[in-house]
């Protein structure tokens, strides 16, 4: 496999980001980064969703009309995704008219096909989630399935989505692909419903009496399309989907759609059946990671119970935000956000393990060698690093796996033992007493061997933390470099050099160390 194409959802711009939504777009990024180092051509999509009831509520209450407010509203995505290092290659708008034109395209195409239709409709609605629900899911949820609010009963016109005739595929195709969503406790769930819940059409449009902020139906001016389904769309109108054949077939199908475990069901059910019924070739994975939660509440926009990722960066650095949404909840599984959880992992991985490892040995670079470190003269692998790099392939077969399987914990983890064992190194050798004992060689090639496996754990952060990682490289003065890594890829392995030399820049710490006092005013 030698391209990759990358999708965050594409976020409502009802309100301002917060780190939920940094979560999955820096998970998006720090995998579409370690795919560029392992020489895959990356294509990166995130963006924003537009259309809808909760966003024209959100202009209404802002004074604005819709169109200035969404302006507006969505540069707050993209100042964060800048502050955040997001690298995206593209990022779609759904009022871009190159996605109106294709939502339009694609219900054309379906109409032609018989697969829309129109019908008069009996059902429950749900106007903040812009959803139709039937009167045997609304009497068993109490209220909208969804967010439990109460739900209008409505008969109107409108257009729906067979659905129901692709049920039969959809099961064979699951059964047929168990890694097509992921992970597997969220594969179960979807196989679950759809074997306890029929599949019914979709109603696709929304007459304009109600919602008049959407895409026009094609031919049906009375009517726009109903907001997910001009969402979901996203995914291949900016690749210029029945428009730019050639950048279309270059990156799809996608090699995975990243998004949170609440909107699955759009994904896994909705999104393939689309697709088929297009004669589109389906993803290649469908991941939902968990929720971040504070105090066993999901975090969002709704509920007011969020973190502004602007004010985490601003006190405590950019890598640190990303280092600590990766590291600290195995991704897929739910987390408890804490400043207490923020403040231990930070000063324990960040300012002691890693900032004190780099410190300390270019310390010792400046104080014994001036900074300069030439090729010692024998230049073995201490036998300490051996289970990590002794072939120079086993750190990175572990730590590559990991990422493929966006394991970014398991993936931080291994690099942390290395970080770990070279800790320890320092204190088990003792470099004061070689110095002492004017043991020069074995002080040379001590620091030397230190200095090559710091430029690792620089290549190996490089996905989760690329400012770290080019600080690093920049304070070594040595062989590594982003460039470089970028060109080579990690499989090369080609940090490593037997004839490295590093000329010591040596800069503030990594990681200031956090005080409790530091997070008492977000508390
Ligand atoms: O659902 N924990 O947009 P949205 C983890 N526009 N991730 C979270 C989170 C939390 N507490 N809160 C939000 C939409 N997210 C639709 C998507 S796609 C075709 C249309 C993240 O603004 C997570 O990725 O509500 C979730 O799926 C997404 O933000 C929902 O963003």
């Amino acid at each position: 496999m030698n391209k990759c194409y990358i999708t965050t959802p594409i976020y409502y711009v009802n309100a301002s980001p917060h780190i939920g939504h940094a979560y999955t777009t820096v998970a998006a990024d720090a995998y579409c980064r370690f795919k560029k180092l392992t020489g895959v051509d990356t294509y990166f999509l995130t963006g924003t969703d537009e259309h809808g009831e909760k966003i024209k509520k959100a202009a209404e209450a802002a004074g604005e009309e819709p169109q200035g407010f969404v302006d507006e509203v969505m540069q707050n995505f993209k100042k964060l995704w800048q502050v955040l290092n997001v690298e995206y290659s593209d990022f779609i708008r759904t009022t871009d008219a190159r996605h109106i034109r294709v939502v339009q395209k694609v219900i054309a195409t379906l109409t032609a096909n018989g697969d829309v239709y129109k019908s008069r409709y009996r059902g429950f609605y749900c106007r903040p989630c812009e959803a139709f629900w039937t009167q045997s899911q609304v009497k068993e949820a109490g209220g909208c399935p969804d967010c439990k609010r109460d739900v209008e009963e409505i008969v109107e016109e409108n257009f729906f989505f067979r659905l129901s005739k692709y049920e039969g595929w959809l099961k064979t195709y699951l059964k047929e692909n168990p890694d097509f969503i992921r992970p597997k406790i969220r594969y179960n769930e979807v196989v679950g419903f759809l074997q306890h819940n029929p599949l019914e059409d979709l109603c696709i449009s929304r007459p304009k009496e109600r919602i008049t902020w959407g895409i026009e139906f094609p031919g049906e001016a009375h009517y726009v399309v109903y907001v997910w389904f001009d969402a979901l769309i996203n995914y291949i109108s900016a690749l210029g989907y029945g428009e730019d054949h050639a950048a279309f077939s270059r990156w799809w199908p996608a090699e995975i759609h990243f998004m949170a475990k609440d909107i699955i069901r759009h994904h896994a059910v909705f999104w393939p059946i689309m697709l088929r019924a297009l004669g589109v070739e389906m993803p290649k994975t469908v991941f939902a990671h968990g929720w971040w939660k504070i105090n066993d509440e999901k975090m969002s926009k709704s509920r007011g119970n969020i973190v502004n990722p602007f004010e985490f960066i601003e006190q405590f650095g950019v890598d640190s935000l990303r280092y600590f949404l990766l590291r600290e909840v195995p991704f897929g599984a739910d987390g408890n956000f804490s400043w207490d959880a923020v403040t231990t992992r930070l000063n324990s991985d960040l300012a002691n393990d890693l900032g004190n490892l780099v410190y300390r040995v270019l310390n010792m670079s400046e104080k014994y060698f001036n900074g300069n470190i030439p090729v010692p003269s024998h230049k073995t692998i201490p036998d300490v690093f051996h289970s990590f790099i002794g072939d120079r392939t086993y750190l990175f077969a572990e730590y590559a796996k990991a990422m493929d399987e966006v394991n970014f914990s398991g993936a931080l983890e291994k690099v942390w033992k290395f970080i770990g064992t070279m800790n320890k190194y320092i204190e088990d050798t003792k470099p004061w007493e070689l110095k002492k004992s004017q043991k020069e060689s074995e002080l040379h090639h001590f620091i030397w061997s230190l200095l090559q496996g710091i430029t690792i754990v620089a290549a190996y952060v490089y996905p989760v933390m690329p400012q770290t990682a080019e600080s690093i490289f920049r304070q070594l003065g040595g062989p590594g470099s982003i460039e470089g890594l970028l060109q080579e890829g990690l499989e090369k392995n080609t940090i490593w050099t037997i004839d490295a030399v590093f000329n010591i820049k040596k800069e503030n710490p990594l990681f200031p160390r956090i005080d409790v006092k530091d997070t008492d005013d977000h508390r």
